[in-house]
């Protein structure tokens, strides 16, 4: 019979036949699937592994830190910290499309690994947690035509020159399969049950062009509805909940005089692998209450919406 136990054996042993005496970069992003993947290749092949953490100026507030903190010292991973936003923001500079944001940065990324490689000496191989359902929705969408939704990063959107081979250990698993693998794991709970974070970051929440002003309002915005969320007990019955930066100002009132501010967009949703969602149905006072901390606290946003749109015909992300 199938078990988790069983797989994990078994993977490790695929590991090591790959990888051989070979040395190994992955991304870890501090979410549940490369920190699945990073502790599952390290128990395969301990120190010739090296996980690289790549601030590339997009992520959420505090995320950098809570990362470091919860991986140094932890699992003997050998981690780097590498902060690139600066290559990334240039490179991003003016850009709208949202496939060109993608491959913009998926391109990134292959050279900030190929150069921590480098730096290491040399390394083959480049780890990604990549699961079942990016690799079939970077190819296919489930049921239609043979069409590129989006080209996540850490599938279509790697360079054909990289010169590392990729290993993949969880390319046949879907989510709650790699958070079952994670306990199996021993990886704490914080992780495990961590809401999916994009590669793209912050980048494909702010339609149109991003600037670092943009993304620090969308942080502010995005603390305060997680800080909400986490206070009514509601993180753990949601598979994901952000914000969105809209690309639009609309007029309002406070106190005696008009604003002329941006507006945001709130989104939630349930799934199970991401592939399909349902808008998540918050009471009405949850959501006065986070919008008018947003407008209070966050200068800049007079107005916020919530996303009721479900997957299909929406997608999680906007972009
Ligand atoms: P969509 O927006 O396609 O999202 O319904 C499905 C799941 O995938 C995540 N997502 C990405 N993850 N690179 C990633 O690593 C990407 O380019 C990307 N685009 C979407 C999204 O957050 C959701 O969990």
């Amino acid at each position: 019979t199938w078990t988790m136990a069983g797989f994990r054996e078994m993977e490790i042993a695929r590991i090591r036949e790959q990888v051989g005496t070979g040395k190994v970069i992955c991304g870890l992003s501090g979410g549940v699937d490369s920190s699945v993947a990073a502790v599952l290749i390290q128990q395969a092949i301990g120190d010739q592994l090296t996980c690289i953490f790549v601030d590339h100026g997009m992520l959420r507030a505090g995320e950098a830190e809570e990362v470091m903190e919860t991986f140094r010292g932890r699992f003997n991973i050998n981690l780097v910290h590498r902060d690139a936003s600066d290559i990334f923001l240039k490179a991003l500079d003016g850009v709208t499309d949202p496939e060109v944001k993608r491959k913009t940065i998926g391109r990134l990324f292959v050279e900030v690994f190929e150069e921590e490689a480098s730096r290491l000496g040399g390394a083959q191989f480049l780890a990604q947690g990549t699961l079942y359902p990016d690799v079939i929705e970077s190819v296919s969408f489930t049921g239609g035509p043979s069409v590129t939704i989006k080209s996540h990063h850490n599938v279509g959107g790697l360079p054909e020159r990289m010169n590392m081979k990729l290993v993949e250990p969880l390319r046949e698993l879907f989510k709650d399969e790699v958070r079952a693998l994670g306990r199996e794991l021993n990886i704490p709970e914080v992780i495990v049950g961590r809401h999916p974070f994009p590669g793209p970051g912050l980048s494909i929440r702010i339609p149109g062009a991003i600037t670092r002003e943009k993304l620090d309002l969308l942080r502010r915005v995005d603390t305060v509805f997680l800080e909400e969320i986490r206070a009514a007990g509601l993180y753990d019955a949601i598979w994901q909940a952000f914000a969105v930066l809209l690309p639009v100002r609309t007029v309002g009132v406070m106190g005696d005089g008009r604003t002329y501010d941006q507006a945001c967009a709130l989104r939630a949703v349930t799934s199970t692998d991401g592939m399909t969602a349902e808008v998540y149905p918050f009471d009405m006072g949850f959501l006065n209450r986070v919008a008018s901390r947003i407008v209070n606290e966050v200068r800049g946003i007079n107005r916020v919406t919530y996303d009721i749109t479900s997957k299909p015909p929406g997608t999680i992300e906007w972009e």
